[in-house]
């Protein structure tokens, strides 16, 4: 089966996402049908569209002519039966489960026996929506996302009765459309939303036991080299559209505590704290998250003995810290970090500072960290007021901007990862998507610095898993437990 860039597409629902889809159709030469049932709302779109592309005319981002013949292979419609013609339909109406099943069934009545229905739903099982048709096989999920013209990825989902050609048939056209596509199965939250819920639940765990405050948690996030800190994200997502996509994942999961929801986050949509759009969120609008303040380097503290554990780029670093002193190297550690006339500082291993010891303090994993850039830390409870003072210097001398935070297990970045990389290996496992998909899905759709599977090839998946072992213990709970995917890394 194959879809050619000179099909006719028929666009169902002219809202934001349908909109772009449109679009993007047309840029790649289809004539496009586009029908809403909002009288009046597919031409509305399509006039849109055309003061878009006369704006990126006048910018000189897009030639006159090719502008003109995009807008004139869009047709809007005002019955589907007028688009009867069309071999590959794009729907992108309401989501809710009657309403699609409903439309996919009166398609079947009008369109030819060997068109292509795809749906751009984002929670709702492909499965289900294809129970009822008389066809379930050439239904497929066309995942894409918002802007749709400027991201990149297309999640192609099979449900249980896709034909393997009709997925393979929306791969090749995404790729026509300049998309890159990822195969995955119809299962809760595809692969973008099931990903990266954990990046959400551990900010919001930090903030439910009062770990750190929002501006902490995302700077220390961006100096990871996420594009965004999740707080922020969160209020730029919007809390309610966030908690109800959240609370799909964990329903849709026989209410998997792994997926559990987060206190914090209900009580902000309960309180109509959603973030930009409301004007509040973990921040007031428009002034944002507030700056920390800049980073000072320190000269490193004086110690008479200093031993330096371990092995890596955060050891060497570290060692860097200390030039001019007499050091002590033991490569073969089974901890990272130094000892200064007995006191520790740590590379967190996912267990808290308190628990190692007194005159200890953990730092986070600083993965594509740049000099000067924030890392989070924690004190044993223990710790004496020498240390307590001498720890966030020995950080600063190494070029790391010490945030210090409670003693939570396995600080922000660590647990934060280890949990992106427990998921993703959990949907691998599961047959969601391959590793490769992960992390080109993660990457595109959420504009992840690196895939899980990346980041777990420069780290250790014994780490990865002593950590959210660490996790586990201290928490009691379903949360952390390790996925049989990742144990099968080890
Ligand atoms: P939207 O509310 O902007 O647009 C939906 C449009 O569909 C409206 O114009 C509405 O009048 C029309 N509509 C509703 N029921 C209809 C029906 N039975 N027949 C014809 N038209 C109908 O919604 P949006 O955001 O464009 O979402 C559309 C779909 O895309 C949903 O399934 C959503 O989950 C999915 N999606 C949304 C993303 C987003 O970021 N907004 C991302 C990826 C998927």
């Amino acid at each position: 089966m194959q879809l050619s860039t000179s099909a006719p597409v028929l666009v169902i629902g002219a809202g934001i996402m349908g909109a772009g889809i449109a679009q993007t159709a047309a840029q790649a030469g289809h004539p496009v049908f586009l029908f809403d049932m909002r009288e009046g709302a597919a031409a509305a779109a399509r006039d849109k569209l055309g003061s878009t592309l006369q704006g990126l005319v006048a910018k000189g981002k897009l030639a006159a002519d090719a502008a003109e013949a995009t807008l004139a292979r869009i047709t809007p419609v005002a019955t589907l039966a007028e688009a009867a013609s069309a071999t590959l339909v794009v729907e992108a109406i309401v989501e809710n489960l009657e309403a699609k099943r409903g439309l996919f069934r009166e398609l079947e009545g009008l369109l030819p026996e060997s068109a292509v229905l795809a749906t751009n739903t984002s929670s709702i099982s492909v499965t289900a929506i294809g129970n009822g048709l008389k066809h379930p096989g050439r239904l497929v999920g066309m995942h894409f996302f918002n802007p749709v013209p400027l991201m990149k990825l297309v999640e192609v989902v099979s449900g249980l009765a896709t034909e393997p050609a009709v997925a393979e048939a929306i791969f090749a056209l995404s790729q026509a459309w300049g998309k890159t596509p990822v195969h995955t199965r119809s299962t809760p939250g595809f692969i973008v939303n099931r990903i990266a819920r954990p990046y959400y639940a551990e900010a919001l765990q930090l903030l439910l036991e009062q770990a750190a405050e929002p501006a902490v948690l995302d700077a220390c996030l961006r100096a990871a080299g996420f594009r965004m800190g999740p707080c922020e994200l969160m209020d730029l997502i919007g809390h309610d559209t966030n908690f109800a996509v959240t609370n799909s994942v964990y329903d849709a999961n026989f209410q998997d505590k792994r997926f559990v929801p987060s206190l914090v986050q209900r009580e902000m949509v309960d309180g109509g704290l959603l973030g930009r759009k409301s004007g509040r969120g973990f921040y007031r609008y428009p002034a944002g998250a507030p700056a920390l303040p800049a980073f000072e380097p320190a000269e490193p503290p004086d110690g008479r003995s200093i031993v330096l554990h371990g092995r890596g780029p955060v050891a060497e670093r570290l060692q860097t810290a200390m030039a001019h002193r007499t050091v002590i190297v033991q490569r073969n550690s089974d901890w990272t970090g130094f000892e200064v006339d007995g006191a520790q500082l740590r590379l967190t291993d996912g267990r808290t500072a308190t628990a190692l010891g007194a005159d200890v303090a953990v730092f986070d994993l600083p993965i594509q960290h740049e000099p000067g850039q924030p890392l989070a830390y924690a004190l044993s409870a223990r710790a004496s007021a020498a240390w307590a003072a001498a720890a966030p210097q020995w950080l600063r001398a190494a070029g790391f901007h010490a945030q210090r935070i409670a003693d939570a297990p396995g600080l922000v970045v660590a647990r934060t990862v280890a949990m992106l990389i427990n998921e993703a290996s959990d949907a691998v496992l599961q047959g969601v998507c391959s590793g490769a998909g992960a992390d080109a899905a993660m990457k595109l759709g959420v504009n992840y610095p690196a895939g899980p599977f990346e980041w777990l090839a420069r780290w250790d998946a014994a780490a990865v898993v002593r950590l959210l072992d660490a996790l586990d213990g201290h928490h009691r709970g379903e949360r952390y437990r390790v996925s049989p995917g990742l144990l099968r890394r080890l």
